[in-house]
């Protein structure tokens, strides 16, 4: 097996993202651009997207620029989603909006989205037609989700379904898009690669929920964002809603809305409901059953085994991540 170079593939995505020109005027319109699109992140997506070539192409690398594509548009979600959700925080560093304003980062983001649809011009022409398409349809369903998220801040009871559709909205099927353009860079089948959306799609969904699991129980120096961000916006996150499924939840229901507590009284109310009820346990298993569904699913595609067990590594490491 043809090894895949993590620290060349990283190295290559960053250096990309450095050698983009964003020393243009008005500074106060690319200058926030450079400064997000520098605070780094984990590279998910492209790596996903890499990975998945990797599997049908040895030669995956050449997936990195189109691969930017996904990694660019998801920093432009990033910047509008701080304002929404009024985060001071992102990758330990002060959010677009904090740091300038919302004019700015609403201007940020849009200049963002712009630089991720340049990055579709690198797919290979063969695909590309067919690529932009499904990248569109994935790009409206992030913002139904993120619409979703929105309303139901606002709505008393929501069900662990409405939730599961919300966040395959919202962040899996970016993740099922980044699968399914590499293994069609890799020149997989429209069968293989349609797979590897599933497989991603899964994933997508665990690693929401595990995002959701950090905003309450995560390190704030690893995890870069504001611990417990979304108690103190009535997110209803899996944590929430599996909280307000037990039989007394008139104390959770009284919390949640209410103006008059302070931020830390709120998010410790919250927590001690969490401990009484294993929240943080009842989690852990909702995780590992879309982590085990993507993993089945992975077994079906036709393709060298070991490159599997590789890719479900990485998976694993996204599972057990801190940041
Ligand atoms: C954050 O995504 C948004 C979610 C979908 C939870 P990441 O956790 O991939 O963020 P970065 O890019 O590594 O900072
Ligand atoms: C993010 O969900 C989904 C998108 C940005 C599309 P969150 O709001 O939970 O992401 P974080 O926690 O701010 O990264
Ligand atoms: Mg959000
Ligand atoms: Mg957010
Ligand atoms: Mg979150």
């Amino acid at each position: 097996m043809i090894p895949f170079d993590f620290n060349e593939a990283t190295t290559k995505l960053n250096a990309e993202i450095t050698a983009l020109n964003f020393d243009k005027k008005p500074q106060e319109l690319y200058h926030p651009v450079r400064y997000f699109l520098d605070l780094g992140g984990k590279r998910m997506r492209p790596l996903l997207s890499l990975l998945s070539c990797y599997l049908f192409d040895n030669e995956y690398i050449k997936a990195t620029k189109a691969s930017l594509a996904i990694e660019i548009f998801h920093n432009f979600t990033l910047i509008h989603d701080d304002i929404m959700d009024n985060a001071p925080l992102r990758r330990g560093k002060p959010t677009v909006h904090e740091k300038w304003n919302r004019n700015i980062a609403l201007l940020a983001g849009d200049i963002t989205l712009i630089e991720a649809y340049e990055h579709l011009e690198y797919l290979p022409n063969e695909i590309r037609k067919d690529v932009v398409k499904r990248f569109n349809k994935t790009a409206f369903e992030v913002c139904e989700g993120q619409q979703f998220d929105m309303n139901f801040e606002l709505r008393e009871e929501v069900s662990i379904e409405e939730y599961i559709e919300m966040i395959r909205l919202k962040t899996a099927v970016l993740l099922g898009f980044s699968m399914y353009m590499g293994a069609k860079i890799g020149n997989a089948t429209e069968i293989e690669a349609n797979k590897m959306y599933e497989v991603a799609l899964n994933i997508g969904l665990a690693f929401q929920i595990k995002d959701d699991y950090l905003d309450v129980y995560g390190d704030a120096k690893k995890f870069g964002k504001q611990v417990g961000g979304d108690i103190l916006s009535d997110k209803k996150t899996f944590l929430l809603l599996s909280a307000l499924k037990s039989k007394n939840n008139t104390d959770l229901k009284n919390i949640i809305g209410n103006k008059n507590t302070s931020s830390n009284e709120k998010i410790n109310k919250v927590l001690a409901i969490y401990e009484k009820e294993n929240i943080k346990h009842i989690t852990e298993i909702e995780m590992k059953k879309y982590f085990d569904k993507a993993i089945e699913i992975l077994k079906t595609v036709s393709a060298d085994e070991s490159k599997k067990s590789f890719i479900s590594q990485y998976f694993n490491d996204l599972m057990t991540r801190e940041t």
